[in-house]
């Protein structure tokens, strides 16, 4: 049977961005383990096949991990096995420099470099942090009633959480905030009393990291920055000054709007879902669960990429050298094979820490500990301080026939705003 799906283009048609999931849906019945989209992209959308695909990083390749198929790729690949290929030409594939894109071994590397970060007591100091840094974002907006919670919270909340867990210091974050455009909410862009926002916010972060880096290997102190400057590879070489302002500064850019998109989703569900928030009220100790299931209904980050660099097979179908392949977490996550009731929010589902929001294998997220911690944090404090939290009407329309814009990405998935109104307890 052939239907209106066969022929839209997943990449570009805005009548995906609202709701992609009957799309999804369509493709896993199609077939699960691999249904050719356009492009010449092959699309897998079953969990189990996912799986597969995320733990065989022999046969794939993340190269093309962020931009898929509009990744341009400077040679043609030729036979069954191009890691050769890549690995000449791996430098001219754009974004390169990030760990998402490596394979091992230089991943391994960039991967070691962030150990020295995520340990527990730099993850528990950065706890610490949250819960003042809630409580002053709170403070920001709560007399009036009534934010835009992206702009209010979401947004400058992670970025200042990746900001406390590289040791920027204090006194630098308000110039992190204006660089990275979440500034305090009212404040106009470029206005006369703030610097204009960077072209490129993470051009911005690598310099001023470089000069950190730069500054703590010659004058080592007792603070983050110090450990991240002085850290080493596995095999006792000292990186270059570049690779380790790159492995902080890739932080900001796969840890900020991620983390805002998460918690812009729970507030929608907190505002649509009365009886939820009710339920979060009454036991804080469900809110956990509460964050995993958001993660698996809106899977922040809705599509990655992988190349396969040998001619292989994703289950009867061949997959030449070369060819892109396209793993939902969004996708997946919905797979009713795997979760019951898929489309519907359920905060007691049993197997829900089974969804892939934060991917599998090598390049599962490292900041899956943080992400966790910073939505449970931000729910209990919101949750302690705005009473009857409710979506505004004005903005979304009524219960029952709300108005919500999404990002038009096929990357990501997550609210553009959502405005809220409440009691300030
Ligand atoms: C809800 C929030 C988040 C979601 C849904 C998320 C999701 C993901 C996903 C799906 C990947 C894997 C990409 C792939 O397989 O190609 C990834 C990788 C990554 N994430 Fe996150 N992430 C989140 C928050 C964070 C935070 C807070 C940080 C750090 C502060 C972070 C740092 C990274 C890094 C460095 C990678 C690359 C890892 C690698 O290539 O080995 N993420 N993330």
């Amino acid at each position: 049977m052939t239907t209106e799906y066969d022929s839209i283009d997943y990449f570009t048609d805005p009548s995906l961005v609202p709701d992609p999931h009957p799309y999804f849906d369509y493709l896993r019945t199609k077939n699960p383990t691999c249904c050719p989209i356009n492009n010449n992209v092959l699309a897998v959308t079953g969990w189990e096949e996912s799986n597969t695909v995320y733990k065989d990083s022999e046969n794939y390749s993340s190269c093309v991990a962020v931009a898929g198929p509009f990744t341009p790729l400077p040679f043609v690949p030729e036979g069954d096995d191009i890691c050769a290929q890549l690995e000449e030409h791996r430098t001219e594939i754009p974004m390169y420099e990030h760990m998402v894109t490596m394979d091992p071994p230089n991943h391994t590397d960039a991967r070691s470099l962030l150990s020295r970060l995520l340990t527990p007591k730099r993850l528990k100091e950065n706890e610490d942090f949250m819960w003042r840094l809630a409580d002053r974002h709170i403070d920001e907006f709560i007399a009036q009633g009534r934010c835009e919670f992206l702009a209010s919270y979401g947004r400058p909340f992670s970025l200042l959480v990746v900001a406390d867990l590289l040791g920027v210091p204090e006194e630098d974050h308000e110039e992190f905030r204006n660089a990275f455009g979440a500034q305090r909410p009212g404040t106009n862009v470029g206005g006369l009393d703030h610097e204009p926002i960077a072209a490129n916010p993470l051009e911005w972060a690598d310099e001023k990291f470089s000069h950190y880096i730069e500054d703590r290997r010659k004058n080592p102190r007792d603070d983050v920055l110090t450990g991240l400057a002085t850290a080493l590879y596995p095999d006792g070489s000292t990186p270059d000054v570049i690779d380790v302002v790159r492995t902080a500064t890739f932080l900001f850019g796969a840890g900020q709007e991620t983390t805002a998109k998460l918690l812009s989703a729970a507030m929608r569900i907190l505002g649509d879902r009365p009886d939820i928030q009710q339920q979060l009220r009454e036991d804080r100790s469900r809110i956990p669960a509460f964050i995993e299931e958001c993660l698996r209904m809106d899977a922040p980050v809705k599509s990655v990429f992988r190349m396969a660099r040998k001619s292989t097979t994703l289950g009867d179908t061949p997959v030449p050298a070369g060819t892109t392949v396209m793993v939902s977490p969004g996708a997946a996550n919905r797979d009713p094979r795997r979760f019951d009731n898929p489309h519907e929010f359920q905060l007691d589902r049993k197997n829900v820490r089974e969804h892939i929001a934060f991917s599998r294998g090598i390049h599962s997220c490292p900041g899956a500990p943080l992400a966790r911690v910073e939505g449970r944090v931000s729910i209990e404090r919101l949750l302690d301080r705005l009473g009857d939290i409710r979506i505004d009407e004005e903005k979304h329309g009524p219960i029952g026939d709300r108005r919500y814009d999404y990002e038009p990405t096929f990357i990501l998935r997550g609210l553009t705003e959502i405005h809220i109104e409440f009691t300030a307890l």
